[in-house]
């Protein structure tokens, strides 16, 4: 009898922490290794945060709080929705769990049966797939290739939807290619939606603060207030607030799924840390003026990386309108072989080759559901960036 469950066997571990793993491997061998395959920001968590968790230390709030949230952070989860995005909740309506991705994982695992379809767009976020799986429904990839700027079209997205779809998942600006949509893409979106009432949205909102230039944020419960009684809307202090390590996200959606949603949270690992929750709290209602100066650092990183990787010879690098990340496109690469002899047969390869002969970390494009490309992480110095766009521009440029 097999120890381990079938389910896990449907299941890839997360390709991303391979590759950031591997990077460090190498590192640690005494490699030049630069990782462009880790999705946080190199930023540190704000000091102010810092010190509304050591004043919790100091005032013993080091107990268990309530399953999915302290109220004092529901409140202020609510406020940061009308503030930010002009949706009203009351703290019935929000949960706070271990990370966004705990907030999703309960999602899928409170409302999923086996047979379920999740409409995910590709390129997407290496978790969600898996994550269906692991709650026991069924995956469907809709493509939003290169030509649409990554972006999912009205007509792909009304073209998968069957009886069976129970969720569509949205995430703008996108990992992993930064994609974010206007209100007029997204209403065009929702429009479809709202023709079939069966279909749920999850709109992972976690790069909400990170977009460029004149881009405007927008959500679906927002942009299409149809949609609010069957709209999921997922966040988290991780990406924006440089929290990653504090493990704090949180949603807001419909009573009877966010009561599940804790059901499920109350029977793993119930609340979130106690010191996490209170640096949630000051990071959304204390000041927010840093947001701005990371927000510009990363725009000058981004601009720097797609300038540098569109004068790589072979790859296309569109300009995104937020996150931290980029996905060239690098069809022009494939079927060449590299100066150490690797055949560049897929982006797996091309990604392989770049990382054994330049020391350049990048995340291939398969893992996320698109070929050929790779995703790069412009989460760190200008200096760094320079350095390792130079090197896929030599190794390119070596292709043969
Ligand atoms: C699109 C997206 N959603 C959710 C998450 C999860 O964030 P957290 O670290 O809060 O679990 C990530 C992290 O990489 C992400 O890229």
């Amino acid at each position: 009898m097999a120890f381990l469950s079938d389910t896990l066997a449907r299941v890839k571990p997360s390709p991303t922490i391979a590759v950031t793993t591997k990077a460090n491997e190498l590192k640690a061998a005494g490699k030049d290794v630069i990782g462009l395959g880790a999705g946080e920001p190199d930023f540190d968590t704000p000091d102010h945060i810092k010190e509304a968790a050591k004043r919790a230390i100091d005032a013993g709030k080091t107990k268990y709080t309530a399953v999915d949230g302290m109220p004092e952070l529901k409140k202020a989860i609510c406020a940061k929705f009308e503030r930010e995005n002009g949706l009203t909740y009351t703290p019935a309506q929000v949960t706070v769990g271990t990370g966004g991705k705990q907030i999703l994982y309960n999602a899928l695992v409170a409302t999923l049966n086996p047979g379920d379809e999740v409409l995910i767009p590709a390129p997407y976020w290496v978790s969600y797939p898996d994550m269906v799986l692991l709650a026991g429904g069924t995956p469907v990839a809709v493509a939003a290739g290169i030509e649409t700027n990554f972006k999912l079209s009205p007509a792909a997205l009304e073209a998968a939807i069957t009886p069976k779809t129970k969720w569509f998942i949205f995430n703008s600006p996108s990992n992993p290619t930064g994609a974010g949509y206007t209100k007029a893409e997204l209403k065009a979106l929702t429009d479809v939606l709202m023709r079939h009432p069966h279909v749920w949205v999850m709109s992972d909102d976690m790069y909400e603060h990170l977009v460029f230039d004149d881009f405007e944020f927008c959500t679906p419960a927002q942009v299409e207030p149809g949609l609010y009684d069957r709209t999921l809307t997922c966040n988290g202090v991780s990406k924006a607030y440089a929290m990653t390590g504090w493990r704090i996200g949180y949603a807001a959606g419909p009573v009877e799924l966010i009561k599940a949603m804790a059901k499920v949270q109350s029977q793993s690992t119930s609340n979130p840390s106690s010191i996490s929750q209170h640096a949630a709290l000051e990071a959304l209602n204390g000041p927010q003026d840093f947001l701005g100066p990371f927000r510009e650092a990363f725009q000058r990183r981004r601009n720097l990386v797609v300038d540098m990787l569109n004068a790589c010879e072979g790859v296309t690098c569109p300009k995104p309108e937020g996150a931290f990340y980029v996905y060239p496109d690098i069809s022009g690469c494939i079927g060449k072989t590299s100066a150490g002899g690797t055949k560049i047969t897929d982006d797996e390869a091309f990604a392989t080759a770049l990382l054994e002969e330049t020391g350049v970390a990048v995340v291939f494009g398969a893992a996320f559901g698109l070929s050929p490309n790779f995703r790069v992480s412009y989460a760190t110095s200008d200096a760094v960036l320079k350095d390792a766009c130079t090197r896929i521009q030599q190794f390119c440029a070596s292709l043969t």
